[in-house]
C-alpha cells in the first residue's frame, strides 16, 4: 500500500488504545519521514560525549534518517555542528566517520571552509559573489555536563535548561564532564526505531531474553520498575517500595541525591532522572558480581552508595550509570528498517585500562543484553511483516510502552 496524508492520519486517528501499532508505522517510508520531520528533527537528540573530540579540529560524523552532521571543535572551549553539505553544488564534505581537520575543504571542487562554518573565497568565481552568504549551515548544539546534544530543527529548537535544567544536579555530581568513554560499541538493528525504543521501554521481555540480566536484578525489581519507572503495574511498585524507600534513607544520609523527574506522554520528551538501588543483594555496581568496575569513583560520589541513576532524555537517548561506571545508549533512526544502536561506556577521566578497570567486566551486562535485544526486536518485525500480523495487547508490564505509543502519536499528529 502506497500510504497519502490521509491515509496516515486515518492510520494515527484508528490507534487503538493499550494495543501495539498498525504494521505502516513499522515500515512505511513516508511515516518514517514525517518522524523524522515532526518529531525526531524537532527535538534535541543525545549524540556522543564531548571526550571523543579533545583537540581543536577533531571532529566526527553524526548520521541521523537523510542527515550528516559534522560535530567539531573549533576551539578549545567550543564544539560546533554543522550539516554535512558544500554550499557550492551539495557534496558532503567528510566521508571517514571521525578524525581531526584544519579546515573542511570539499573533495568535489575544493570550497574550503573554516572550522567555524565560514567560507574562504573560493577561485574563479563571479565578482559578485559573496563568500560570507555561503557558510555551511549549521546545526543546533548544546554540550551539556559532557553531553553533546544536537537539534536538527530549523528553527528555534525547545529550550535546553526548561527540558533538561533539572537534571544537572544530579548529572554533575556524577562527574560526566570529567568522564571517559572506555569502550563504545555499535549494534546496527534491522528494525524500526520504535520498535528498538519498545523494547526498551518494557521488561516484560527480561525474564525470557535476558538471563544474564535477571541474574543481575531481583525478580521484583524487575517485575516493578525493571524498565523505569512507569513500566510496572501498581500492586508490582507497591510490593517493591519498601526496598526503594529504605535505599532512599540511605543515600539522603550520605549526601547523594534522589530526586525524581519523570514526565508524561504530553511532554516534549518524556524525560526521566530516577535513583534506584542496583538490587536487595547488596551490589555495588551494575556488574556479574555486583563488585565495582573501576576503583575510581566517578564525579563527587566518596563511597558506594549500591544505587543506579537511570537517566532518559528522551525515547531515543539513554544513560544507566552506577557510582563508578555509566552506560550510555542511543537509538538513532536511519531509514524506516534500521536504526543505529550505540552504545558507549564511561569512566572517570583518571581511571586507568587494566589497572583500574577491566572492559569486559565493565561492558558484561550491557554487550550481551543489547545483543540479545537486537535478537528479539529483528524477530519482531520479522513477524509484523507477515500478512497475519494485527496490533496486539499490551500487558501491565508495558505500561510505559503504551505512554511512548501515545506520546509518538501526539507527536506526529
Ligand atoms: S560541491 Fe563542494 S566544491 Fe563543488
Ligand atoms: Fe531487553
Amino acid at each position: 500500500m502506497i500510504l497519502s496524508s490521509k491515509n496516515i492520519h486515518d492510520l494515527i486517528d484508528a490507534r487503538q488504545e493499550g494495543f501495539s501499532l498498525e504494521r505502516p508505522f513499522y515500515e512505511d517510508d513516508k511515516i518514517f519521514k514525517r518522524d523524522m520531520e515532526k518529531l525526531v528533527g524537532e527535538r534535541w537528540v543525545l549524540a556522543d560525549h564531548a571526550s571523543r573530540i579533545p583537540n581543536v579540529g577533531d571532529y566526527f560524523l553524526f548520521e541521523i534518517g537523510k542527515e550528516s552532521i559534522i560535530v567539531i571543535r573549533s576551539t578549545t572551549s567550543k564544539i560546533e555542528a554543522f550539516f554535512n553539505v558544500c554550499r557550492h553544488r551539495g557534496s558532503q564534505l567528510c566521508s571517514e566517520a571521525q578524525g581531526n581537520k584544519k579546515r573542511l575543504t570539499c573533495p568535489y571542487h575544493a570550497w574550503t571552509y573554516q572550522l567555524d562554518g565560514t567560507l574562504r573565497p573560493p577561485p574563479q568565481m563571479p565578482q559578485e559573489f559573496d563568500p560570507s552568504l555561503f557558510s555551511l549551515h549549521a546545526c543546533h548544539i548544546k554540550e551539556f555536563n559532557g553531553f553533546v546534544f544536537l537539534c536538527l530543527s530549523k528553527g528555534t529548537p525547545p529550550d535546553f535548561e526548561e527540558e533538561y535544567g533539572g537534571f544537572s544536579e544530579t548529572l554533575n555530581f556524577h562527574g560526566f564532564k570529567n568522564a571517559k568513554v572506555a569502550a563504545r560499541r555499535q549494534y546496527p538493528n534491522a528494525c524500526n526505531w520504535k520498535l528498538v525504543v519498545e523494547n526498551f521501554l518494557e521488561c516484560y521481555h527480561c525474564a525470557p531474553a535476558h538471563a544474564e540480566y535477571c541474574s543481575v536484578h531481583s525478580r521484583d525489581q524487575l517485575l516493578a520498575l525493571g524498565a523505569g519507572p512507569g513500566s510496572g503495574s501498581e500492586a508490582a511498585v507497591a510490593k517493591y517500595q519498601p526496598i526503594v524507600d529504605a535505599w532512599n534513607t540511605k543515600a539522603k544520609s550520605l549526601g547523594h541525591p534522589t530526586s525524581m523527574i519523570d514526565r508524561d506522554e504530553t511532554s516534549l520528551d518524556m524525560a526521566q532522572l530516577v535513583r534506584l538501588p542496583v538490587n536487595d543483594r547488596d551490589y555495588q555496581s551494575e556488574t556479574k558480581d555486583g563488585h565495582p568496575a573501576s576503583k575510581i569513583l566517578m564525579g563527587q560520589f566518596k563511597t558506594f552508595d549500591n544505587g543506579i541513576t537511570s537517566i532518559s532524555f528522551n525515547p531515543l537517548g539513554y544513560v544507566l550509570a552506577s557510582n563508578d561506571f555509566a552506560m550510555v545508549a542511543r537509538f538513532t533512526p536511519r531509514t524506516a528498517t534500521e536504526t543505529d544502536i550505540e552504545v558507549l561506556w564511561l569512566v572517570d577521566e583518571t581511571a586507568v585500562e587494566g589497572e583500574d578497570y577491566d572492559v569486559e567486566n565493565l561492558m558484561w551486562v550491557w554487550d550481551v543484553t543489547i545483543k540479545q535485544d537486537k535478537i528479539i526486536t529483528e524477530a519482531n518485525y520479522a513477524g509484523i511483516k507477515s500478512s497475519r500480523y494485527q496490533p496486539g495487547p499490551y500487558s501491565t508490564q508495558e505500561a510505559r510502552v503504551e505512554t511512548f505509543i501515545k506520546w509518538y502519536i501526539n507527536g506526529i499528529r
